[in-house]
């Protein structure tokens, strides 16, 4: 009697290069038949390249999440001119600049969604169905779910992007999402990522979490120059892999409603009014209350 397979998948690593390692080991024990990347592979860290290299010489399928078409419009120069100069776009120049030209043409080359070659009944996107920016999260409503599923022919849908990881059944299919490698959001600095075997009609779904030492991951951000020349943006970045949780985005955010400059001085006082633990659009309220709007 032949054994269903089981199937890794594994979704922003975010040029954390001791954390996909970590993963890869663990990997290699548990021996899937098929593993699976559902992009995110750059951006938000110091190694991307080295990330993509090892994921392309797997030869494993894999997708393109947003931080793949940010950096590309950064080298394809599809972005505003002033991005070349201001000092908040530094990070992404220096991310952008680190691939080599053949990482580009291979994340150039990467489809939006895939199937399992084993198993079709699973769908692999990095946001949602629609997008790779907007996302899936604990947050997301059933019927925002079940409207995803709808008409997709598909038994489990599997997303990464939140860095949140999430298992949901509804009528219409489940919805898992694998969590972060990386850069994970939900407060468990873990590498993370899930495991899929089909048990007769169902699916057993199991959630990886490895501990990998991240002082080497701090180390690289120093070594390599990123801390340094990253600017505010590298430096939230490391909060984040510090903290297992979001600034980048809040900060951002927040100096875009408020129409403050997002520098050292609004950082300061960001993170002093900041909770993490408060969901995103909680979060904005209460900074922008706390901090009020610039007239
Ligand atoms: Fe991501
Ligand atoms: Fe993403």
């Amino acid at each position: 009697m032949s054994r269903s397979p089981t199937i890794a998948v594994l979704a922003d690593v975010h040029g954390n290069m001791p954390a996909l390692d970590a993963v890869l080991a663990d990997v290699e024990r548990r021996r899937p038949d098929e593993v699976l990347i559902g992009g995110d592979l750059v951006g938000r860290g110091p190694e991307g390249s080295r990330v993509v290299t090892t994921i392309r010489d797997t030869g494993w399928q894999t997708i393109r999440g947003n931080h793949e078409d940010y950096l590309l419009d950064f080298r394809r120069r599809r972005v505003p001119v002033a991005w070349w100069s201001q000092r908040r776009w530094a990070a992404s120049r220096w991310m952008a600049a680190e691939l080599s030209a053949a990482d580009v043409a291979w994340i150039e080359a990467l489809p939006p969604m895939l199937r399992s070659a084993l198993e079709p009944g699973l769908l692999l996107v990095h946001g949602t169905p629609e997008s790779a920016n907007a996302g899936l999260g604990p947050w997301t409503s059933d019927a925002e779910l079940s409207r995803h599923l709808a008409g997709l022919n598909t038994e489990v849908l599997i997303c990464g992007h939140t860095h949140r990881p999430m298992d949901r059944r509804l009528a219409e299919g489940r919805v898992v999402n694998v969590g972060s490698v990386g850069l994970p959001f939900n407060r468990d600095p873990r590498a993370q990522y899930a495991l899929f075997h089909r048990d007769g009609d169902d699916w057993q779904v199991e959630p990886r979490k490895i501990d990998y030492d991240r002082r080497k991951t701090y180390d690289i951000y120093e070594r390599s120059g990123f801390l340094a020349e990253g600017g505010i943006t590298a430096g939230l970045l490391k909060l984040e892999l510090e903290q297992s949780t979001a600034y980048l985005g809040p900060f951002l955010k927040w100096a875009e409603i408020t129409d403050r400059r997002p520098d050292r001085d609004a950082l300061d006082r960001v993170l002093a009014a900041y909770d993490p633990a408060l969901p995103m659009h909680e979060q904005l309220r209460q900074l922008s209350v706390t901090m009020g709007a610039k007239p």
